[in-house]
């Protein structure tokens, strides 16, 4: 069996987690295994993440530029133990507003340095949805899901 793709999911009012679904759509139609995992959901963080693999962080933004709720525990778990994350392949969907442009889309810009900071490599663009554009963010994620699919296979 393939490696599974495990999309983590940050959010306050679902939509990062809609977005998910179509993520995961995308990949299974392409022959692959995804799961969604809220990010509270994710135990021990530090050694799930620090195996490797390809994961894919889809995060909004709250607050003043802050990561949502449940995504906290996870982002101050890795921030404080620091595990090496060199294995890890990742893909970063940010979903914002730019009526905040000071802190637009700092949701997934924040977990996309950290996970940097920590070794992982990020495989393609990060995508930044914002919530007062023309798109959909479903729509956006799924054209870029193809696109990252196809880097992915690149990416040993
Ligand atoms: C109280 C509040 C604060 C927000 N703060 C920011 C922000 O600082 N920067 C940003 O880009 N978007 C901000 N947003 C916009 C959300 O991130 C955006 O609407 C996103 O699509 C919501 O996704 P979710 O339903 O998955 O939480 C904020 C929204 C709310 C309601």
């Amino acid at each position: 069996m393939s490696e599974t793709i495990t999309i983590l999911v940050a959010t306050m009012s679902g939509t990062a987690e809609m977005v998910a679904e179509t993520v995961a759509e995308r990949i299974e139609e392409a022959g692959l295994n995804a799961r969604i995992l809220r990010m509270e959901k994710l135990k021990e963080p530090a050694v799930a993440l620090g195996k490797g693999g390809r994961w894919i962080v889809c995060s909004s933004t709250y607050g003043t530029g802050d990561v949502p709720d449940n995504g906290k525990d996870l982002y101050a778990a890795l921030d404080s133990e620091r595990p090496d994350l060199s294995a890890l392949r990742y893909g970063v969907i940010a979903l914002g507003d730019s009526v905040y442009p000071n802190t637009f889309c700092f949701g997934g810009k924040k977990f996309d340095a950290l996970l940097s900071s920590l070794g992982a490599v990020r495989i393609g663009e990060r995508l930044e949805h914002d919530a007062r554009g023309p798109d959909y963010p479903e729509d956006l994620a799924a054209a870029w899901t193809d696109t990252w699919l196809e880097l992915v296979g690149d990416v040993a």
